[in-house]
């Protein structure tokens, strides 16, 4: 697939906003496309790291990242998610490489938190080396509890 990784532009907000919504996570938490739309204009305004994967001219799916956003120290993928139609054809793959690309000089662990119901991006990150690291109950919405997963930047030998 003819496929490019690219800053996210303020225009790119409303396909990226759908694209969210239209997700399990998106109807779970009740992302709402214009209010999510001004969510990740103001992240970039605001000097937010929020790239996207460009596909045919469209946007197929983004990634918002901290690198160091879990726990003042670590790198932290905010959000990734890639357009239903175009899933299981690597581009969640190739947001992800993209996102440990660019926080690999912070140096310390990536990690991430998904939903307890999210079994599809949970065996997602484990097949991309992320391991379940704690729980953390009725974190942001009561009945939900989210997993932080982590891979280790340095692989300790047993
Ligand atoms: C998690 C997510 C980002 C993965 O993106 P993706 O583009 O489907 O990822 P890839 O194509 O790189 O890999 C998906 C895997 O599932 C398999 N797969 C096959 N068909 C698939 C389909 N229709 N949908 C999803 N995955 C499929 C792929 O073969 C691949 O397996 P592999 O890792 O063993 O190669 C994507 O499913 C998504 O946007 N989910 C909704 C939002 C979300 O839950 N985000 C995570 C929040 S923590």
């Amino acid at each position: 697939m003819d496929r490019i990784l690219r800053p996210m532009a303020k225009g790119d907000a409303p396909a990226c906003a759908a694209i969210a919504c239209a997700s399990a996570i998106g109807e779970r938490y009740g992302f709402e496309p214009a209010s999510m739309t001004r969510t990740l204009v103001t992240a970039l305004e605001s000097g937010g790291e929020l790239f996207v994967a460009e596909s045919e001219n469209r946007v197929a799916g983004f990634a918002w990242i901290d690198p160091r956003g879990a726990f003042s120290s670590a790198p932290y993928l905010r959000l990734i998610a890639v357009d239903e139609s175009l899933r299981g054809s690597g581009v969640g793959a190739a947001l992800l490489a993209e996102f440990e690309a660019r926080t690999v000089s912070v140096g310390r662990d990536w990690c991430l938190l998904v939903s307890d119901f999210n079994i599809k991006a949970q065996a997602f990150y484990e097949r991309h080396g992320y391991r379940r690291t704690g729980a953390l109950p009725d974190f942001a919405r009561e009945g939900i509890t989210e997993i932080l997963m982590v891979k280790k930047l340095k692989v300790t030998k047993p």
